[in-house]
């Protein structure tokens, strides 16, 4: 990102001039207040909201010259993973999966193949046919999380996964997490979980105000609340 603002047109200035540089293969975490401007700034990587000024870059690609019926495709690159999970109820985990490389148009073949797989790697091959309401939460941001990476995005973008569950489910969310990282895929991660953050040590970037206030190689929470 290279002097990013993005003012809401309610005039809210929730992000307020950063410069950043990812690198491949980095894990960060992005913390701070709430209404500091993290998920804005998250928001604006997956092309959610679009910067009022500035520009973001992502494997070479300038995000705003990327046209609206292109943007499927960058999201092919870019996994995202949310608080609430946001799964489709009526489909199965299965299908829930499968579905982001339908997008893309991907061969039925290789959609079973690698569906399997990656249920594989957030372990829950054996659910494959459950509903979405028939899962835990930790179950359901698995599938999530294995929807996010079927397509084998260079970057998965993760906004306070771990702020729907319990200490010990938000841990092995982390644990896959970190592997889908040790991988190779970068991962920028929201969160207000001091205990993960303090105990998994990773680039930390503070925002407050809308403005980077600390950048750390090897950061802690740092803040009381
Ligand atoms: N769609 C929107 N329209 C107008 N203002 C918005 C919008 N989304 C967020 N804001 C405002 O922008 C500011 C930053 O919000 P943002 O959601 O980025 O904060 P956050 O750091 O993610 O907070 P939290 O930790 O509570 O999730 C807040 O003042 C918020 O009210
Ligand atoms: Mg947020």
């Amino acid at each position: 990102m290279q002097d990013v603002w993005k003012t809401y047109p309610n005039g809210v200035m929730a992000v307020n001039g950063i410069s950043i540089y990812i690198k491949k293969g980095e894990f960060v975490y992005v913390v701070g207040p709430s209404g500091a401007g993290k998920s804005t700034f998250i928001k604006m990587m997956y092309r959610e909201e679009k910067p009022t000024r500035g520009e973001i870059t992502i494997d070479g690609k300038d995000l705003s010259k990327i046209k609206e019926k292109n943007i499927p495709y960058l999201r092919r690159n870019i996994g995202v993973v949310f608080q609430d999970f946001k799964l489709l109820p009526n489909l199965t985990v299965f299908e829930n999966v499968a579905f982001a490389m339908e997008v893309i148009e991907e061969s039925k073949e290789n959609i079973r193949k690698r569906v399997m797989e990656v249920l594989d790697v957030v372990r829950l091959k054996n659910k494959a046919r459950f509903l979405p309401h028939e899962l835990s939460g930790g179950e359901q941001q698995r599938v999530a999380i294995a929807r996010a990476v079927v397509n084998k995005p260079a970057v998965l973008i993760a906004d306070e996964p771990t702020g729907n569950l319990d200490p010990e489910t938000s841990w092995e969310i982390m644990h896959i997490i970190e592997e889908i990282n040790e991988s190779g895929t970068t991962v920028v991660m929201a969160t207000h979980n001091r205990d993960i953050v303090d105990n998994m040590r990773k680039r930390l970037i503070a925002i407050e105000g809308g403005r980077i206030s600390r950048d750390e190689i090897r950061g802690t929470y740092g803040y009381e609340i």
